[in-house]
């Protein structure tokens, strides 16, 4: 379904992404991890057009979408959740949502599936993003992607900064999301929420990726978990 093949990126002057590859299956999880400044963030926001590659592909769905427009990519399908979650705290959960459900096309996630996936939100419709604890902002992120009724889901650490708690509430969130057919490109730096949720796993470090397992293969080979992850 996604197919990155050998790209490169820069900031500037510096050379950040040193010929990346990976893909995502159809109805899959596939995680990708690696330490802080591996270059999670640059892989995604090459796939998801911020970043347009010098060199190398990104194919989705058998076309070529290198260097194209992130509205575009996203309209194709793609819904992206960033590393700083991106909702308007100035905004209510409830408007929030409904600006996501407006700009998405109509499908089978609807405001009310959604406020029935995150109950939490439907207590909280009515409080500003900016009320929001850490773990309803990302679910509150998570819902906003979803109602774009995207075809894929990509998501940058989003158990980041949350409690042990919130993030295995997200873990039973995110499987519900898989079992509804969705494939989902996971960035994590949480093994366990990685091991929990994905089949397959690419790790990044110093922009390349070092390796790549199934959930078994990478659990058994202690030697790649310390030397790639520091685990
Ligand atoms: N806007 C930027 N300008 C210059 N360098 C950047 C920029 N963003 C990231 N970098 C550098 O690029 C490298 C990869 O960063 P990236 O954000 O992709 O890493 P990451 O794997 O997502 O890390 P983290 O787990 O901390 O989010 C790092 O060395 C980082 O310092
Ligand atoms: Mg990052």
């Amino acid at each position: 379904m996604l197919a990155v093949e050998d790209i490169h990126a820069y900031y500037g002057q510096s050379h950040v992404l040193h010929g990346v590859s990976l893909t995502v299956g159809r109805g899959e999880i596939v995680s990708l991890l690696g330490r802080n400044g591996a270059g999670k963030t640059t892989t995604l926001l090459t796939i998801m057009g911020f970043i347009a590659p010098p060199s190398g592909t990104v194919v989705y769905d058998g076309r070529d979408i290198s260097g194209w427009a992130p509205f575009r990519v996203s309209r194709l399908g793609l819904g992206f959740v960033p590393q700083e979650r991106g909702i308007f705290s100035s905004l209510t959960v409830h408007e929030n949502l409904t600006v996501a459900a407006r700009r998405g096309i109509s499908g089978e996630w609807t405001l009310d599936r959604i406020y029935d996936l995150f109950p939490r939100l439907r207590e909280r419709a009515a409080n500003r993003g900016s009320q929001l604890s850490g773990g309803e902002q990302q679910m509150l992120s998570i819902a906003r992607a979803l109602l774009l009724n995207p075809a894929l889901l990509v998501l940058d650490e989003p158990s980041e900064g949350l409690a042990p708690l919130i993030v295995r509430e997200l873990i039973a969130v995110l499987k519900q999301v898989q079992a509804a057919g969705l494939p989902i490109l996971l960035v994590e730096q949480n093994i366990h929420a990685a091991f929990a949720l994905a089949e397959r796993h690419y790790i990044l470090s110093k922009g390349q990726v070092c390796y790549t397992g199934t959930t078994a293969e990478l659990r058994a080979d202690e030697k790649a978990l310390h030397s790639h992850l520091g685990i």
